[in-house]
């Protein structure tokens, strides 16, 4: 799978002939500026919790290249209250299937409102299952047990915040990545901003100490796994 990361916690993945584009966060990320938010690819636009720093671009894109927008089922009527043609509004628990690829949303724990102050329901993550294997996608959460029961689902590799402050830091998603049952982690929501600052060679060598890859992609930069 081609893996294309856009700063923050926004990255797309491009496997089964589809885009899917998680959490665009782009045009108000300083880090992002050399992204063009306008040339990005998207045929599916997941959204993994409300907050600006996850949905600030995602009408933009959304509108732009038609993808179909996937949330919780507040975050997707918001967003199609607001225009957006289609969308997909999902529970805790749920899959969808969308062309060949399974999307169930799991649950994340943490917080969700949208930017107008709306209620954005449950925050949660997405494990994807396409032809070439399962990912996780943590979104914002803390270490949680129920990322024991996602090893079940045996994702070949898994998105997890590392940023601290506002959600789990390197330690506990090292203990998440063994719950899971990953080797390969790419890590998100780190450097963005002051409090989520982290030492980024401590943070693969922590990884690395425990048999786990920590990718962590220039941003704009692309990674096969
Ligand atoms: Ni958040
Ligand atoms: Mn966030």
């Amino acid at each position: 799978m081609r893996i294309t990361y856009y700063g923050h916690s926004c990255f797309g993945v491009h496997v089964d002939g589809q885009d899917l584009l998680f959490d665009p966060f782009v045009s108000g990320n300083e880090a992002a500026r050399h992204i063009q938010v306008d040339t990005i690819p998207a045929s599916i636009v997941l959204l993994t919790h409300g907050h600006g720093d996850h949905v600030a671009d995602a009408q933009r894109i959304a509108d732009r290249t038609g993808a179909t927008l996937i949330s919780n089922y507040e975050i997707a009527s918001w967003f199609s209250g607001k225009g957006v043609k289609d969308t997909i509004g999902m529970n805790t628990g749920g899959t969808v299937l969308v062309d060949r690829i399974q999307i169930k949303f799991v649950w994340a724990a943490h917080s969700s409102q949208l930017p107008d102050g709306s209620y954005g329901g449950n925050p949660g993550g997405f494990v994807v299952r396409t032809s070439e294997g399962a990912y996780y996608n943590a979104g914002d959460t803390a270490l949680h047990m129920d990322m024991q029961l996602l090893a079940e689902e045996q994702p070949r590799f898994a998105f997890l915040p590392i940023g601290d402050h506002f959600t789990m830091g390197v330690a506990d998603a090292i203990r998440a990545a063994e719950m899971v049952g990953v080797r390969q982690v790419i890590g998100i929501h780190y450097n963005t901003f002051p409090p989520i600052t982290i030492d980024m060679e401590a943070a693969v060598k922590a990884f690395s100490d425990r048999s786990i890859t920590l990718h962590l992609p220039a941003i704009g930069s692309t990674i096969e796994l």
